[in-house]
């Protein structure tokens, strides 16, 4: 895989809201944030909190009713529609239902999203790489049904990294995984940071998935209610502990 860095993130005042009934609610409401290249942040919160509404506002798939998300100093809620779709193809997504395509394989999955671009041979090269990387060699032409959730959800981490993302965004990536598939992905998606630098911001549930990561942002109401530095010289047991005496 190429050598990259990851990507500072900063959001101010940013706000979304959606319309229920003839109510308006407000999923995201203010969050002014500033993520440092390289970390590997845990959005926790209880359901309907705005976790995935803000992943989707810092990676343009929603658009902000107000306040600004900024990229490496390039303000994405400034962009126009050329420019935002480019920032799209360089943030990597990962979902909790994986999201892959049932009647494609493996190797054709993690290509897709790259289809347009490239010669065929180049991408097909890349896409072996990185399914080896994730753990995956050998199975390029199975299908996802032949796979295991965790293997599933390595394809989809396979096919975020096509793009070669700076930053990557990933929704309960271990939503629908049992705690050793769950934790065996946040090990890979560590081990992809401490390779490449990249700056992951990833929405959980689980606290023994929080405790792993560098820092733990909680939502409630679409606010931020907390923000609590990991990285602090703890040993993995303390950090557990700690994030074991937080709300999630
Ligand atoms: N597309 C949408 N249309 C209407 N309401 C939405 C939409 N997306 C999210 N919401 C509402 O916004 C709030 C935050 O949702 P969400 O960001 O999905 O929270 P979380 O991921 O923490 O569960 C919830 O009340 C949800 O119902
Ligand atoms: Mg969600």
């Amino acid at each position: 895989m190429d050598a990259t860095t990851g990507s500072t993130v900063r959001t101010a005042g940013l706000v979304r809201q959606f319309r229920a009934g003839t109510e308006r609610l407000t999923a995201v409401d203010g969050v002014s944030l500033e993520i440092a290249a390289g970390s590997v942040v845990a959005l926790t919160g209880p359901s309907g909190s705005g976790k995935s509404t803000l992943l989707y506002l810092v990676g343009a798939i929603e658009q902000a009713d107000s306040g600004t998300v900024t990229v490496d100093d390039v303000e994405i809620t400034g962009l126009r529609r050329a420019a935002l779709a480019r920032y799209r193809q360089r943030v990597g997504f990962v979902f909790q239902r994986y999201h892959l395509l049932p009647a494609l394989t493996v190797l054709d999955n993690v290509i897709a999203p790259v289809l347009p671009r490239r010669g065929r041979s180049d991408q097909v090269n890349r896409a072996r790489e990185l399914l080896d990387a994730v753990g995956l060699a050998g199975r390029e032409r199975s299908l996802p049904a032949q796979l295991s959730g965790g293997q599933q959800q390595r394809v989809a981490i396979a096919r975020a990294l096509m793009g070669e993302p700076r930053l990557l965004l990933a929704d309960e990536p271990t939503g629908n995984l049992d705690s050793t598939n769950g934790g065996q992905i946040l090990d890979l998606l560590l081990s992809l940071r401490d390779r490449h630098g990249m700056t992951i911001l990833l929405a959980t549930h689980e606290r023994a998935i929080a405790a792993r990561c560098d820092r733990l942002i909680r939502l409630g109401d679409g606010r931020v209610v907390e923000d609590v530095d990991l990285t602090d010289g703890e040993d993995p047991a303390e950090t557990y502990d700690r994030v074991a005496r937080l709300r999630l």
